[in-house]
């Protein structure tokens, strides 16, 4: 297990790869700050505030629906974002040529950063993950792995991977998403901007009825997990993630001995969320 959740307590996990690029991007075209998307539990947004602070660059935060204050928020509050609420319409309306042009007339100087940190600037910061991988299992003495396995959101940090490995091994992405959420089209899209050779790579349906969906076994197995190996997971992401690797390893989807390397994409900033909105939903049941 590629233990991201460790990197930093707070700009942690893929994050810290995904926004490297971009911050790059940023400072190269002396910005005077970063704005972006994201909701109201977003890993991305906390982790770009988050770096905002470190770093001293300003951070504009638009968020999904309507005002609302959850552990996130604040933290992006304490953080120093400034915040604006586009409702739902509005934040649909995030994919339109013409969305920046009225915010990054409001921000001038401000670098635009897509949501969740996507797009080839954010697969790219990922490619890296490859080679330091194989360094570190170089030095414990393993000479090769067979696969990679991973949860995908918007499938960013799995075409960073894809890019890394230049077809040398294949890569899991486990869907945190429905299926119809168009993870297949942006890895696609990245692939395709990159224009670098890319090897094998299969997504399987691990959202388990929906994204942020939890369920009283998913939170069964997380606990056992826990317990068992010591590693602190979140529901939406790693937990799904690795309980359906333990389904398809139970059912025969790899060959005995294969060695697969499972990327800890962090996240654990909002657990604690996660966990109480889903005791919420049951006592409401
Ligand atoms: C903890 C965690 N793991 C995995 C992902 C999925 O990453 P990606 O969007 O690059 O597929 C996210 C979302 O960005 C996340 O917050």
């Amino acid at each position: 297990m590629l233990r991201l959740d460790l990197l930093d307590p707070l700009i942690s996990g893929n994050k810290w790869f995904k926004l490297s690029h971009h911050l790059r991007a940023a400072q190269d075209s002396d910005a005077v700050g970063v704005i972006s998307l994201g909701g109201a539990h977003s890993n991305h947004l906390h982790a770009l505030a988050a770096a905002g602070k470190r770093f001293n660059f300003q951070t504009v935060g638009l968020l999904r629906g309507l005002p609302q204050q959850t552990p996130t928020v604040a933290d992006l509050q304490a953080f120093g974002m400034q915040l604006h609420w586009l409702g739902y319409a509005g934040y649909r309306a995030r994919h339109a040529p013409e969305f920046w042009l009225p915010w990054l007339a409001d921000y001038p100087g401000f670098y635009p950063v897509p949501e969740g940190g996507g797009g080839l600037p954010g697969a790219l910061g990922c490619m890296c993950l490859v080679s330091q991988v194989r360094e570190q299992l170089a030095s414990l003495g393993w000479d090769d792995y067979d696969a990679w396995w991973l949860a995908a959101g918007t499938g960013t940090t799995l075409a960073g991977l894809l890019l890394g490995e230049a077809a040398a091994h294949p890569v899991h992405g486990a869907l945190a998403v429905p299926a119809d959420h168009g993870v297949e089209q942006q890895v696609q899209a990245i692939v395709q901007e990159a224009a670098m050779p890319v090897g094998r790579y299969q997504l399987h349906a691990a959202c388990r009825g929906g994204f942020a969906k939890v369920d009283d076994e998913l939170l069964g197995f997380m606990q056992a997990a826990e317990t068992e190996s010591g590693v602190p997971l979140e529901p939406l992401y790693t937990a799904k993630a690795l309980m359906a690797l333990r389904q398809q390893v139970e059912a025969g989807y790899f060959a005995r001995g294969s060695r697969l390397v499972f990327v800890h994409t962090g996240g654990l900033q909002g657990r604690a969320a996660a966990l109480l909105q889903h005791s919420q939903a049951c006592l409401a049941d």
